[in-house]
């Protein structure tokens, strides 16, 4: 939610921030500003848009030849999207400007105070009242900007990434982070700032994520100093080296960021289990089960917390750990979960699945789980994230950035983490045989190949996109490991072409949605031949019987389907509980052409943003 930018060094500030937002437009893009300092005042461009009209506005706007800079790209959460409440917010004198990532939750309180003190409020922000209240510190403290910024924070309640410069001190950019992320990439003599590392990666791979209640003031002259918000300690910063290049945040030839992801699954599921599944000795490695196996094979159960697609994923591991660990599986929706007063106990493990590692809610619910000393585990996307930091242990998806709004890649290799945690504690607890342990090992060892055959019906899903580009509304069905991606294959349609669509569980169909059956009716079947098979074939018959139409996803070769349905989509063959890995591909495919055919904004549909950083 919100993506922030900013640069202080040689170079000029304006097209370092600029394209810094376009790399984080994923994160936001409702409205767009930036503020320069041109040798005397600070000056802001901001619009309703996307950050190619703030580019045009900016322009004409302001002297863009400024050496430091703010800049963000928003997703709206306080005041709709317009002019006046995107960033940069000055504060009422003009001498302070702010960019923030987050919510201020006690905003309302705070502007009251500010109000009855004579402070004039512009937009609807939560943004406009830290900024004033920061400048309210600063005059009657009389302290400089870090510790007025220090002092402010003390007061807030909330979540924020924020930056913050003054144009009597055009030297330093003081920045502070609660919540959500904020990185600061280390140049020569200049200093770059982010909500993730895109903007800067082309300039220095040095890298400081930012802990909770940090805060630095970055200068010029004397670079980096970090201190905690709440008692002022003085801390050393942790200099990290990326491994992510700039090729991998590119669109790499394919029209967009969605289709890009999709076609590397294949690489990203490979990627996923490099290391970790060694097929040949028969053996999963993975260091945060490997150190933790007790906790995990001593858990009276596992609860999995998550939020979307990654809760989809969570709904996959319940069946997969269940059915090979024989470990009691409860998956949680993290917003539900962090306010109904679980009961968590000191012998459950809890997993929280997030590709950004950033989720509020997801957070909110790790942090729950903590505080009645479960065992937490982290399965994140995104290295060195909040979530993967906050997690007693985890593991990471390597999938590689994900920038499409709509997840992907997020989603197969999330399931590759899980399934390999299920297969490790069933061996190591014997609910699975040897044999059948190695033949999984080995099945799963194929996948990627099996996904990149799956890709190749691609021409074939278009002309099934086609066919049912304007349906109003879909039903998707699946069973048993394919319920979820029922749900996925659903959501995926629903986000990106504004497609109304469900996805059940395929017998529960005859306790109410068939009801809905009609003509006009697209619906999507998950029928491959192992699990539950003759039974979703009866399913079928029941939708043909009442003129929906039938797209079958099927196993290679099926007839039977294929004599029922109106079109089928061909996956390769493989165990059952590794289906979803497959099935997948051609519900996001076929959302893909659907919405590319409706002409909307594949990789940043309206309402949304990549990573939830508010509740
Ligand atoms: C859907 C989608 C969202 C995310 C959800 C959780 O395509 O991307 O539903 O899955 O917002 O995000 P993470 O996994 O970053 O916690």
């Amino acid at each position: 939610m919100c993506g922030i930018v900013g640069y202080i060094g040689k170079r000029k500030a304006f097209p370092i921030i600029l394209e810094g937002l376009k790399r984080l437009e994923y994160r936001g893009y409702d409205s767009a500003g930036i503020a320069l300092y041109d040798d005397s005042d600070i000056k802001l461009s901001k619009t309703k848009g996307k950050v190619a009209d703030l580019e045009a506005k900016a322009k004409n706007e302001i002297n863009t030849d400024g050496t430091i800079g703010i800049g963000h790209t928003r997703w709206a959460t306080h005041g709709v999207p317009n002019d006046v409440n995107s960033h940069p917010h000055y504060s009422n004198s003009g001498d302070l400007v702010i960019i923030h990532n987050g919510i201020i939750e006690n905003y309302d309180s705070l502007k009251k105070e500010l109000l009855k003190r004579g402070y004039i409020f512009k937009s609807d922000t939560d943004t406009e009242v830290l900024i004033n209240l920061i400048e309210d510190v600063k005059i009657n403290e009389k302290v400089k900007l870090g510790k007025a910024v220090q002092i402010a924070l003390n007061q807030v309640v909330g979540a924020y990434a924020i930056a913050v410069f003054d144009k009597n001190k055009p030297n330093e950019i003081v920045v502070a982070k609660l919540g959500s992320p904020l990185a600061i990439g280390i140049g020569d003599e200049e200093f770059f700032i982010a909500s993730d590392a895109s903007p800067f990666l082309e300039y220095t791979k040095k890298a400081i994520y930012l802990e909770d209640e940090e805060m630095a003031v970055i200068s010029r002259k004397k670079g980096v100093k970090l201190r905690r918000i709440k008692n002022d300690a003085v801390v050393d910063p942790y200099i990290q080296e990326l491994k992510i290049n700039l090729e991998q945040i590119e669109k790499g030839g394919y029209e967009h960021f969605m289709l890009k992801e999709i076609h590397e699954q294949p690489n990203a599921i490979k990627d996923t289990y490099r290391g970790r599944l060694l097929a040949k000795e028969g053996i999963v490695k993975m260091a945060g089960v490997d150190d933790n196996l007790e906790r995990f094979l001593n858990a009276n159960k596992i609860i999995i917390v998550a939020c979307g697609t990654s809760w989809h994923a969570g709904l996959v591991a319940e069946y997969v750990f269940e059915n090979l660990a024989k470990v009691p599986v409860e998956v949680e929706y993290a917003s539900e979960f962090r306010y109904r007063n679980p009961v968590i106990t000191d012998k459950d493990v809890v997993i929280a699945i997030s590709q950004s590692g950033e989720t509020a809610d997801t957070l909110a619910a790790i942090k729950l789980a903590k505080s009645k000393n479960a065992f937490v585990f982290g399965v994140c996307n995104v290295v060195g994230s909040t979530i993967s930091r906050e997690t007693h242990a985890g593991a990471y998806t390597h999938a590689g950035p994900e920038i499409g709004v709509a997840s992907t890649k997020a989603f197969t290799t999330q399931i590759t983490v899980l399934t390999l945690i299920a297969l490790k504690l069933a061996k190591e607890k014997g609910t699975i045989s040897n044999s059948e342990f190695h033949l999984y090992l080995q099945e799963l060892e194929l996948i990627p190949e099996k996904v990149k055959k799956a890709l190749k019906s691609e021409k074939h899903i278009k002309t099934v996109a086609n066919t049912y580009k304007n349906a109003k509304n879909c039903l998707y069905l699946g069973r048993g490991y394919n319920f979820p991606v029922a749900l996925e294959g659903a959501l995926k349609l629903k986000e990106i072409s504004y497609i109304h669509a469900e996805g059940y569980p395929a017998a529960e169909m005859k306790h109410g949605p068939i009801a809905l059956i009609d003509e006009q009716m697209p619906v999507f079947v998950i029928a491959t031949k192992k699990g539950h098979y003759e039974k979703v074939v009866s399913n079928i018959q029941e939708i043909k019987s009442r003129s929906g139409k039938i797209i079958g996803i099927v196993t290679e070769g099926d007839e039977d389907v294929k004599n029922l349905a109106d079109h089928v989509i061909e996956v390769p063959e493989t165990i059952e509980f590794l289906t979803p890995l497959l099935t997948t591909i051609p519900m996001q495919l076929l959302s893909y052409h659907i919405a590319v055919m409706l002409n909307k904004n594949v990789d940043q549909p309206r309402n949304l943003a990549k990573s939830v950083t508010v509740e």
